[in-house]
């Protein structure tokens, strides 16, 4: 496929014509239809608290109607097709670590399913009013390996998790005496105090999978291995204008965010020198293709192993199929999608698929998933 398909040009066109700007309630027609004052009724209630400075009063059904809406909104995400299975869990009535860290593990051993892993979003209490602080998880993912940084700059690790991981050492987490590349993080939690408290994961929480290519042995070798589920935990979860400071979220993997991106960049594992070596490969000059050769390898590896361990992971070609799938679905609903073409399009072989022939734009959406507030002590 090259430059852009016929049947593409109406989306093109589309794409042309400004959305109208989100409005912050817009949600509630589809909770309530667009027959009855319901909508109209709940709007007024929201707005009035909202300008007492209190937190949306939003119902369960409303929550979790909305939660489903911010993943089918949000413009870096490929997987958006399945965003009405979302599972809500409404926590808003948490607020300290300790009763938040049991219902992290509560939602994680949900989402792992023995490998059928289900989509769930956790939403803890918002902050209480202006000026107050709601509680926030300190880790980007509920699942998370360490990374140490030793005093000539290397990292042994996750170079992501290096300043959580020294957090945790600070806070008297006690590594496993052997450290590993792949050793999982404790949580760190803090509640309307703000200060952070240390929570050693229970022991077999969380599920991994070791990585082996289907027809070389010797990879095996490499020790590499991952966690099932993406379970992000640093975002904020905005719905009619009231932030959600705590409200981690999972789906599942795509094999080239692990293979592609966390084990081969440069300022992740940078794994692609090392399986290069392990598959024989000319690491001399560029033009042997090594590093695109062993990129193949590592994700046909990844892809392998989950599928051997029956741990749900889609590939880039298949999740490329159904985000156009998704599109098609969101056009005859009549709404405009955002999307940002730079993380929608995978990082392997991008042009075989379509969403590359695709023209995308990002333009704003509510509810929607948004950067946390930064973490000053991080
Ligand atoms: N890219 C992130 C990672 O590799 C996960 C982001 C969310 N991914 C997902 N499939 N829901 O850990």
């Amino acid at each position: 496929m090259s430059g852009c398909p016929f049947h593409l040009q109406k989306s093109l066109e589309t794409i042309e014509v400004p959305a109208e700007p989100a409005s912050d309630y817009a949600f509630l027609a589809e909770v309530y239809g667009t027959d009855s004052d319901e909508a109209g009724l709940r709007r007024a209630v929201i707005e009035a608290a909202r300008e007492r400075g209190e937190p949306a009063p939003l119902t369960e059904r409303e929550l979790t109607a909305a939660g489903r809406i911010a993943w089918r909104n949000h413009a870096r995400c490929i997987g958006r097709l399945y965003w009405r299975t979302l599972v809500v869990r409404d926590r808003r009535n948490l607020v300290e670590p300790d009763a938040i860290a049991s219902e992290l593990a509560a939602h994680l051993r949900a989402a792992q399913n023995g490998g059928n892993i289900r989509s769930i979003l956790t939403v803890f209490a918002p902050a209480a009013g202006k000026g107050r602080k709601g509680p926030r998880i300190w880790n980007q993912q509920l699942c998370g390996y360490a990374g140490y940084r030793a005093s000539d700059g290397s990292v042994l690790g996750d170079p992501r998790n290096a300043a959580l991981t020294a957090k945790a050492l600070e806070l008297g987490w006690s590594a496993p005496a052997q450290r590993s590349a792949f050793d999982l993080l404790p949580w760190i939690l803090s509640g309307p105090d703000g200060r952070p408290h240390l929570f050693p994961l229970p022991e077999d929480l969380v599920q991994e999978v070791v990585i082996e290519h289907p027809d070389h042995p010797g990879f095996a070798e490499l020790g590499l291995r991952w966690y099932a589920v993406p379970a992000i935990a640093d975002m904020r979860l905005r719905i009619a204008g009231t932030d959600f400071g705590a409200a981690p979220f999972n789906g599942w993997y795509m094999g080239t965010e692990i293979a592609a991106r966390n084990l081969a960049d440069t300022d992740r594992y940078n794994l692609l020198p090392e399986v290069a070596r392990c598959l024989g490969l000319d690491t001399r000059r560029a033009r042997t293709l090594w590093q695109d050769r062993a990129l193949v390898e590592l994700n046909r590896a990844v892809l392998h192993s989950y599928e051997r361990d029956q741990v749900k992971l889609v590939d880039h070609h298949t999740a490329s199929e159904e985000f156009m799938h998704f599109l098609q679905l969101e056009r005859k609903a009549g709404r405009e999608v955002s999307a940002r073409w730079d993380w929608i399009v995978p990082p392997l072989s991008p042009a075989t698929t379509r969403v590359f022939h695709t023209p995308m734009r990002e333009f704003p959406v509510s509810p929607d998933f948004l950067a946390a507030e930064p973490n000053p002590a991080l």
